[in-house]
C-alpha cells in the first residue's frame, strides 16, 4: 500500500485539497464518467448515483468469493467526502475485508479525477480526489433467496 493511500484514509481536509494520485498497484473494479443526467439540481453528481455504483463495485469482489447469487444486506457506512462533478473520471476500488459463514464485507473507495476532458491549466491539473468511502455487506443466497454457506477456499 502506498504512503499516499494510507494518508488518504484519515488525512485532514487541508491535505485532501492538495490532491492525491490514484492508489498505486490497485486496479479499479469500475471506472465511469458520469453524465449531466446523473447530476442533482445543484449540478453536482447525485448521491444516489454514487451509492448505486458503489453497490455494484462492492459486489464484484464479493461475487468472486461467493461464486454465485448474492444480495446486499447492509450498507454499514457511507461517507461522501467530496462532491463529484460532470466531466470527472470516477474510479471505484473495492476489496474484501471479511468473509463470514454466509456474508462477505467489502470496503469501497472512490476517487475522482477532476475534469479530465478539460485542458490542463493553472486551476485544473486533473488531480485525483478521494470522494467517497463505504463498507457494505453481501450475503450469498440460494435459489430461494435464503442465506447460503460460503465454501471457503483454502
Ligand atoms: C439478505 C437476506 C437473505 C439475509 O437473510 P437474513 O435472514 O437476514 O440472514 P441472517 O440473519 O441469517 O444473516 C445472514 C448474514 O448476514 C449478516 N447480516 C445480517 N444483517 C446484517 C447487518 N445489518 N449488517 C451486517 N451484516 C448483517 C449476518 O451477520 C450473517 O452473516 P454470517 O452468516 O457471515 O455470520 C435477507 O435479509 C434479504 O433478502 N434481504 C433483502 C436483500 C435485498 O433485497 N437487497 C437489495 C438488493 S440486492
Amino acid at each position: 500500500m502506498t504512503k499516499k493511500l494510507l494518508l488518504s484514509t484519515d488525512q485532514s481536509a487541508k491535505s485532501q485539497k492538495k490532491g492525491i494520485t490514484l492508489p498505486k498497484g490497485m486496479v479499479p473494479v469500475l471506472k465511469l464518467a458520469p453524465m449531466p443526467s446523473d447530476a442533482n439540481f445543484n449540478g453536482d453528481i447525485f448521491g444516489g448515483w454514487v451509492m448505486s455504483q458503489v453497490d455494484i463495485a462492492g459486489s464484484i469482489p464479493a461475487i468472486e468469493v461467493v461464486s454465485g447469487r448474492l444480495a446486499t444486506v447492509a450498507v454499514n457506512s457511507f461517507i461522501f467526502k467530496e462532491p463529484i462533478y460532470v466531466g470527472d473520471l470516477v474510479s471505484f476500488f473495492a476489496k474484501v475485508i471479511k468473509i463470514g459463514n454466509t456474508s462477505v464485507t467489502v470496503e469501497v473507495e472512490v476517487y475522482s479525477q477532476r475534469r479530465l476532458a478539460a485542458p490542463v491549466s493553472e486551476s485544473n491539473n486533473h488531480e485525483a480526489v478521494k470522494v467517497t468511502e463505504a463498507t457494505l455487506t453481501y450475503v450469498a443466497i440460494d435459489k430461494n433467496g435464503r442465506p447460503r454457506k460460503i465454501e471457503k477456499k483454502v
